[in-house]
């Protein structure tokens, strides 16, 4: 399916509706709903099988229609002008007379809010008069979408309508920046956490143990539900073998993320690989040791909790 206007248009009449699109976005699909609706927003949740306490982002076209929702400051400025349309994903406080859903924020004062890069989606964005909550399109704690059949694989006919924007760039999701108090990274992701912090000069940590972090960040996700195991140098026979630098062997269960060692390649191809294992019906999964730098540092933090999938 093309992304020519009348799909726009098509996504448009449904989101009014209060139903659900999947949308392309630069980092991974997302399943999109009109934030400001109840109805639709419980829709999300509903399809997800996601834990009500766990809160959406918000999708924005700019600042003029955040600025309905949010108080902005300056340390927000700074990143936006810098990144945003881009991976990266702002925690701010959400104003007291917002049209925000009481489902999007899970009644918290802070509200997740991004600007998506992805052409398609912003061309839909501009021409809505409300943002869209859109959480990745997968079942909770499987692996998120880079494709619109990969949307497809986990909806099927359960949503009327995904727009393709073919494969996903990035291939992990954005980096969250918590910017309410003391700024912290909650979610490594699609903007690596060191570009970040020299572009600040500011000590801006990614606190995995914070009061703070993401309810979603739980132990197992981002799973393909199958046995997975990190740090592997020769795998069990039979065993799906997940790879970042090209080996002499050819072997049928190898499955390149780059053959050359590229991190960020590597990141694009992560959940296609995943999700390609999956289909090919591997009981368990071993992975090479994958440096722990730049993109390197978010694919291990998806692999590892993966790998809590018993
Ligand atoms: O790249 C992305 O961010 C994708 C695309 C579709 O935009 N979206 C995405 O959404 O990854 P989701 O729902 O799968 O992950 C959002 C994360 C969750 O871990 C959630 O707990 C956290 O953001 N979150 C949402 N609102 C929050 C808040 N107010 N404070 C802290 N964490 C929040
Ligand atoms: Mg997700």
């Amino acid at each position: 399916m093309k992304n020519n206007l009348s799909n726009i248009k098509k996504a448009i009449k449904y989101l009014n509706k209060n139903q659900c699109v999947g949308i392309p976005t630069e980092t991974v699909y997302g399943l999109a709903a009109n934030a400001y609706s109840s109805v639709a927003t419980a829709k999300i949740f509903k399809l997800k099988k996601r834990p009500k306490q766990n809160p959406l982002i918000v999708h924005y076209f700019n600042l003029k229609m955040l600025k309905k929702d949010c108080e902005i400051n300056e340390l927000f400025l700074k990143l936006y002008r810098r990144y945003s349309p881009g991976p990266i994903s702002y925690i701010l406080k959400l104003k007291k007379n917002s049209l925000i859903s009481k489902n999007v924020t899970n009644k918290k004062k802070t509200l997740a809010v991004r600007f998506p890069s992805h052409p398609t989606t912003r061309n839909l964005l501009k021409k809505l008069n409300y943002p869209l909550a859109a959480p990745s399109a997968n079942i909770s704690t499987k692996i998120s979408p880079v494709s619109k059949k990969d949307v497809k694989d986990e909806f099927g006919k359960k949503i009327s309508l995904i727009l393709d924007g073919g494969q996903s760039k990035i291939g992990v999701e954005s980096t969250i920046v918590n910017l309410v108090d003391k700024p912290q990274i909650l979610r490594l992701g699609g903007l690596p956490k060191e570009e970040i912090k020299k572009y600040l000069n500011l000590k801006i940590n990614y606190d995995k143990k914070s009061k703070f972090k993401s309810p979603g960040q739980s132990k197992t996700h981002y799973s393909p539900h199958i046995k997975l195991r990190l740090n592997i140098k020769n795998p069990n026979q039979n065993e799906a073998f997940i790879l970042i630098r090209k080996r002499k062997k050819l072997n049928t269960n190898y499955f390149y993320l780059s053959k050359n060692n590229n991190l960020k390649e590597a990141a694009k191809n992560l959940y296609k690989t995943l999700r390609s294992i999956k289909k090919n019906k591997f009981k368990s999964i071993a992975v090479e040791k994958i440096p722990n730098e730049g993109f390197g540092e978010v694919i291990n933090d998806r692999l590892k909790r993966a790998s809590n999938f018993k």
